[in-house]
């Protein structure tokens, strides 16, 4: 269905209530810096939604306000969280574990922290193999969770007065599987759930729950889950916003911003070999190859699109590019990750750049929550539905419609973010053309 220019925006007005399947690093990072920057004790660096700006008509009208204050956003101290672990330390035991945030950030919203326990998750080791814990519901069938989350999801919007719900997987990265028969119909999705399909994951069931609820769904990690042609079914059927997949921070957010600029420069790249080492749970789950090879297929994907090596076939035609994570606990959040790029210039003479990037994998991704959060239910408010393509600029693998291919060249996803912005308002779309000509 074709974007409605200048489209009727409903206010955001009363409680928005955030669910997060997965309790753990990236969800309590985000948790604990709602919490202290609604206290006015740290900055949101990191969110478009707290700090971007929108340009609107010419340089020379000079109007630019901040996002937040050209379109309806729900505002920090209206959010309300909440989540699925099976693990049940509550949201301040279980920021303490991550080991991302400092005690003195941790100890002024320790009550608030310790008041969000996680409800009892839909878990199955064969889906994650390096975890487990007892916070886990029991059922006749698959189908049989999905009610019980679906009653999760009620009672906590109903406890907390909540207006409307946005669900956000924060979840560990599932093992790696293609889309099965049971993936292509919403009808037989339904049937594999009654059936208690093994090709159903839990990710899938808190999923399609959120969605049969008409709730926007986002996911954070890069297994499948709102990328099939059931629950997209369902998206549409219920007039409800998806996105997804695995945050974009660390690695892949560099290979975005520089990637587009070499080929905007016409250099060539003969390979890009990237490494890391990371020491949290996430890593630690990452050490199972069958959840590495979910994340390395998002990982891959990225430079291909950019460099589109079928129309550069001399600059991006054999192009030797390399992913590897490895689990290093000494370093716990504090990623370190490895690029050697070798570009070639003019006449054909190699380059190479070294990238060392010491990253905090939590902070890069705490913001990127908040966003989604904001602009998921922002989304459900101005009547839009299914895939949120102009969301791409968070995801590693942005979900397209089925056959297109995704944006990955994080100025063009700005670009498309910001112009969806002014179009839904029904203003002129900023094309950077020149004011300017001459004979
Ligand atoms: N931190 C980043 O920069 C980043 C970037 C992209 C994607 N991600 C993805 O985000 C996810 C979360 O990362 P993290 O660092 O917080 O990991 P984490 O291991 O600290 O937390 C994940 C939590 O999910 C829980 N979990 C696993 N299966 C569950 C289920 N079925 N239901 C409910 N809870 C479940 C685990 O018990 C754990 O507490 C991972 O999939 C990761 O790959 C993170």
């Amino acid at each position: 269905m074709a974007l409605k220019k200048g489209v009727e925006i409903k206010p955001a007005t009363g409680k928005l209530g955030v669910l997060t399947p997965g309790m753990g690093a990236v969800a309590t990072t985000y948790f604990a810096g709602n919490l202290s920057i609604r206290k006015g004790l740290t900055p949101p660096v990191g969110s478009l939604c707290e700090l971007g700006t929108i340009r609107l008509g010419k340089r020379t009208d000079n109007n630019t306000p901040k996002i937040r204050d050209y379109v309806p956003l729900a505002e920090m101290p209206d959010l309300v969280f909440g989540g699925w672990d099976p693990i049940p330390d509550n949201a301040y035991e279980a920021a303490v574990r991550a080991g991302v945030l400092e005690t003195k950030h941790l100890d002024p919203i320790k009550d608030e922290l310790s008041a969000i326990k996680p409800m009892p998750a839909v878990f199955d080791q064969q889906w994650v193999k390096r975890l487990d814990g007892p916070n886990k519901k029991t059922g006749t069938s698959k189908m049989h969770l999905a009610e019980q989350v679906m009653e999760d999801i009620k009672t906590f919007q109903a406890k907390h007065g909540c207006d409307r719900m946005v669900l956000i997987w924060c979840g560990s990265t599932e093992v790696y599987r293609k889309p099965s028969d049971v993936h292509s119909s919403l009808a037989k999705f339904e049937a594999g759930l009654r059936a208690s399909d093994e090709n159903i994951a839990p990710s899938q069931i808190y999923a399609y729950a959120a969605l049969k609820l008409g709730i926007p769904y986002a996911n954070g990690a890069p297994n499948l889950a709102v990328d099939t042609e059931a629950l997209m079914e369902l998206a549409r059927e219920n007039h409800v916003p998806i996105a997804g997949k695995d945050f974009k921070t660390g690695q892949t957010l560099m290979k975005t911003i520089l990637a587009p600029g070499f080929k905007a420069r016409m250099l060539g790249l003969q390979g890009w070999y990237s490494t890391n080492i990371l020491g949290n749970r996430d890593g630690e789950v990452l050490d199972d190859p069958e959840s590495f090879k979910s994340k390395e297929v998002t990982k891959l994907g990225v430079i291909d699109q950019i460099l589109q090596p079928d129309k550069y076939p001399s600059l991006y035609g054999n192009v030797s590019h390399v992913v590897r994570i490895n689990y290093y606990p000494p370093r716990g959040d504090n990623k370190e990750g490895w690029d050697n790029i070798d570009i070639f210039g003019w006449m054909g003479y190699p380059m190479q750049i070294k990238v060392n990037f010491l990253c905090r994998d939590s902070i890069l991704a705490a913001p990127i929550v908040h966003d989604l959060v904001l602009f998921m239910d922002f989304a459900k408010r101005a009547g839009l539905h299914g895939i949120q393509e102009w969301l791409s600029f968070y995801w590693k693998s942005p979900q397209a419609p089925t056959g297109l291919y995704p944006e990955h060249d994080l100025f063009i996803q700005l670009m498309k973010l910001k112009n969806t912005l002014r179009y839904l308002k029904g203003d002129d779309l900023i094309t950077h053309l020149g004011a300017e000509y001459y004979d």
